[in-house]
């Protein structure tokens, strides 16, 4: 018969397992992955649910409101990340009774028992056309978020473009256009007084593959020994940190310095343009991301700085164009991964 301190000693057990599922999962960080759309074999979204939990990722991004989503996701843990459609935020900012109506179709239906921990007003908008209705958009977000009664906090942001960005090296250098800079200042100072983070993709492997003469693997793929790129008082060992890097110097050059950044993807695809594309270079750089992100430690010019971080994506999508964007994803259309790498 057991002894009652061997019980003890199993739920002690039990309960570190627990301890350190929320540390990994609860904590500081979010780690999620994108769920795009854009195949016509992909499995049914209960299936597609049934797979996040499965491999214990407790974060969704969704692009777009899709109901049939939202629907699978009733009564599950994970944090869901909203987008809106960019075509509909010159609505949503035109008047308080549209914005309305987008959250009481998309939210409020199923906030109850759908875990909706963002909502990001726009894919990329920023600079471009609806740029200018971001931040009206998100201010009447909130403002609905408040007429219909919700309580949890759902945080309004938006995703910046790469193209925000006039000039990103070195990090210091880091600045936004002119155009860009017009609409963030506001946005990013109403976001930093909320505690939102704006949102940004960042893709070493793009900035690696269209210059890989002057851009080493191994610095894209966080497997540097020794600093690559020295930029005044601050070391970058990783692409990926000069690239956030570059953001935040643009930030502190339009006097937003505190706003943080969250990483709504990042990823590497593992087919499409050999041989900087591979299942090795895939699962390295994802892996990497994971433990540098997990790890807490930030970026140089923000030690420290937590982000939550979103992988790009679930599954490889046969309807984006041919080529590497067809290859980012951690599973085939039938679910079976391309490569181990969540522990499912
Ligand atoms: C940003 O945060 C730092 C450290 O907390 C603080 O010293 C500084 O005044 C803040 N800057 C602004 C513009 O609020």
């Amino acid at each position: 018969m057991e002894s009652i301190w061997a019980r003890g000693m199993l739920v002690a057990a039990a309960i570190l397992v627990i301890r350190i599922q929320l540390l990994a999962f609860t904590g500081a960080n979010v780690i999620g992955v994108n769920y795009g759309l854009n195949g016509d074999n992909l499995p049914p979204p209960e299936q597609v649910i049934d797979l996040y939990g499965r491999c214990q990722i407790n974060f969704v991004r969704l692009f777009e409101p899709r109901h049939e989503v939202l629907e699978a996701l009733r009564g599950r843990p994970q944090l869901v990340s909203l987008g809106t459609k960019n075509e509909e935020i010159q609505s949503i900012a035109s008047s308080q009774q549209a914005s309305d109506e987008w959250v009481k179709t998309h939210v409020v239906p199923f906030v109850d028992n759908v875990n909706i921990g963002y909502i990001t007003v726009g894919n990329e908008v920023i600079p471009g056309t609806n740029a200018q209705y971001v931040g009206q958009a998100i201010n009447n977000i909130l403002n609905s978020l408040n007429n219909y009664g919700i309580t949890k906090q759902i945080k309004v942001t938006t995703v910046l473009a790469g193209t925000s960005l006039a000039s990103s090296y070195p990090p210091s250098a880091g600045a936004f256009t002119n155009e860009a800079a017009a609409v963030l200042k506001d946005i990013a100072q109403n976001l930093w007084h909320r505690g939102f983070p704006i949102m940004i993709n960042v893709y070493p492997y793009f900035a690696y593959a269209s210059d890989p003469s002057h851009i080493s693997l191994d610095y894209a793929l966080f497997q540097s020994k020794d600093p690559v790129v020295r930029d005044g008082p601050y070391l970058y060992y990783n692409l990926f940190d000069a690239m956030v890097d570059a953001y935040y110097s643009a930030l502190e050059k339009i006097d937003v310095p505190n706003v943080t950044l969250a990483i709504s993807e990042s990823g590497w695809p593992s087919a499409g343009n050999e041989p900087y594309t591979s299942i090795e270079n895939a699962q390295k750089y994802n892996k990497n991301l994971m433990d540098h992100v997990l790890g807490a430690k930030g970026t140089p010019r923000r030690p420290g700085q937590t982000f939550d971080t979103f992988l790009f994506e679930m599954f490889n999508e046969n309807q984006k164009p041919a080529g590497v964007e067809q290859n980012f994803g951690f599973f085939y259309p039938n679910m079976q991964p391309i490569y181990p790498f969540w522990p499912c």
